[in-house]
């Protein structure tokens, strides 16, 4: 059984030590009783250290927005996963679409990302999705299936059922237009028919895929009721405790169903 995984990327946001504190001041005893639920926050760098002192002794575990595939040296402006992995970061999301379209990130630098983070025992979320121009002119699969290929290439099975992949359909994202629950679960087979063809049937079943794009309290039931949905990375509304708490919650009750 894939337990689902809840993530709130803060992108660009509350990376102040104080605005962070704030919000997970709120968020931790909203949560206090979820037991079904991997949940995961993702601030900016800025916030990573105070975020993880506050989160101790709780339900809520913390990941990095981006990490570099070496270990230290001259790479002015990076961060190490022996950084993140030191300062008490659980998880780190790899290949955001974000920093694949304006950061110009390929997906064999995505590759060499997800390669280190594994072996760094960081546990990876990693996002895949197609544009919208890809998807009204019907090649969303054979996008998906290129970025799997590419992003995934040269992995173990034991290694790929560490990660967590993330299906963001980008023109679902920050859009306000959610991708419907079938849209999204038809994407989700898709995802799990390659895993069992590229690699074998038990590692297909034990990936969790999880869904992203303009989920919101609203949405959040319908979406986690699909077979193959495990849960989301949650952009805006995870900004806000009480609204990032209804989705997980959403999670736990499609779980427990
Ligand atoms: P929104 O929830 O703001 O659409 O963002 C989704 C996302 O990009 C999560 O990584």
């Amino acid at each position: 059984m894939r337990n689902p995984i809840i993530g709130g990327n803060w992108k660009m946001n509350k990376g102040s030590p104080s605005e962070a504190t704030k919000m997970l001041k709120e968020l931790i005893p909203l949560v206090k009783k979820i037991k079904s639920v991997d949940i995961v926050v993702a601030p900016p760098f800025t916030a990573l250290f105070s975020t993880i002192q506050i989160v101790k002794n709780t339900n809520i575990m913390v990941g990095a927005q981006n990490m570099y595939y070496e270990e230290m040296g001259a790479f002015t402006g990076e961060i190490s996963p022996e950084f993140l992995k030191d300062l008490g970061c659980k998880y780190v999301i790899l290949g955001h679409s974000e920093r694949r379209d304006i950061f110009n990130e390929t997906n064999d630098l995505i590759n060499k990302k997800l390669k280190k983070a594994l072996n760094s025992n960081l546990n990876p979320i990693v996002c895949i999705g197609e544009h919208l121009e890809e998807r009204e002119s019907g090649r969303t699969k054979d996008v998906i299936e290129n970025q799997f290929d590419l992003t995934f290439n040269d992995l173990k099975s034991e290694e790929l059922s560490k990660v967590t992949i993330a299906y963001e359909p980008i023109w679902a994202i920050g859009t306000g237009k959610t991708a419907t629950p079938e849209q999204a679960e038809e994407i989700h087979i898709f995802i799990r028919e390659l895993i069992a063809s590229n690699y074998d049937k038990k590692t297909a079943e034990i990936v969790r895929i999880q869904y992203g794009g303009s989920i919101k309290p609203t949405n959040a039931n319908e979406l986690f009721k699909k077979e193959n949905i495990d849960g989301g990375l949650v952009g805006g509304a995870s900004l806000h405790a009480k609204s990032l708490y209804e989705i997980i919650k959403a999670a736990e009750i499609s779980f427990n169903k």
